[in-house]
């Protein structure tokens, strides 16, 4: 079964954004989207993590089509499956990192993981409340938030935007081991060619189409 089915999406806000947008993720898959500034990626990203209902179009998540579930459902496909690391992470500001992971761990039912906070570099700073943290700081206890919860599907926009280079690629290594290690894929939007191409398949947004640069549909 595919973790993710997109079909035919399009939206508009102001003008329109894109149309006739699918893709489809696969398990143990990584899909990475790049395109210029307010093409409409972190849009493309909403709609498919639920946040946001498309102007027409269809996504089915683990075989459920979002627009015929109910509020609870949704709400529970979103506690349980889906991971979002998105542009502004929502840490509780005044929590410290530690306790932004509890509460992702107990509503999981899931341990926090020392090797995940040593991995991330973030073991001496995670007592440390949020608002005394760095940006790339905030940005990887989000990451450890994310994957704390065990997500089927990572959603991640510009997850490694406040970092230097060498930490981007750790936590890009985190995100692919990950995958490999669960039943597991992840949709990165980025503005880091590099990075993106290390994900199997990578789409452009651009002329208001999705298109595939890299891999197979
Ligand atoms: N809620 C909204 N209401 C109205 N317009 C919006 C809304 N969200 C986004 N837009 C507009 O849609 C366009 C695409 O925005 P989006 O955030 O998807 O771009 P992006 O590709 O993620 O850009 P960036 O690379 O800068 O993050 C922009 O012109 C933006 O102003
Ligand atoms: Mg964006």
């Amino acid at each position: 079964m595919k973790l993710l089915e997109a079909r035919n999406l399009s939206h508009h806000f102001d003008y329109p954004l894109f149309s006739d947008v699918s893709l489809s993720l696969d398990v143990h898959e990584s899909i990475a989207i790049i395109g210029v500034s307010g093409s409409g990626k972190s849009t493309l990203l909403h709609i498919l993590s639920t946040l946001l209902r498309p102007d027409s179009g269809t996504v089915t998540l683990m075989g459920r089509k979002i627009e015929t579930l109910k509020n609870r459902a949704l709400v529970n496909l979103r506690r349980n499956d889906l991971g979002m690391i998105f542009q502004s992470h929502y840490l509780f500001k005044g929590f410290t990192g530690l306790e932004n992971l509890e509460v992702a761990a107990i509503l999981a039912n899931e341990p926090i993981s020392q090797s995940l906070l040593e991995q991330l570099k973030i073991d001496k700073v995670i007592r440390q409340k949020v608002t005394e943290l760095s940006g790339g700081q905030q940005q990887r206890v989000s990451i450890a938030r994310v994957l704390t919860k065990q997500p089927r599907i990572i959603f991640a926009d510009e997850p490694t935007g406040n970092l230097d280079s060498e930490t981007a690629q750790e936590v890009m290594h985190l995100f692919e081991s990950y995958i490999a290690r669960h039943e597991a894929g992840m949709i990165l939007v980025t503005h880091d060619e590099p990075l993106a191409r290390r994900c199997q398949k990578v789409y452009r947004l651009e002329g208001r189409r999705l298109v595939l640069i890299k891999g197979r549909e």
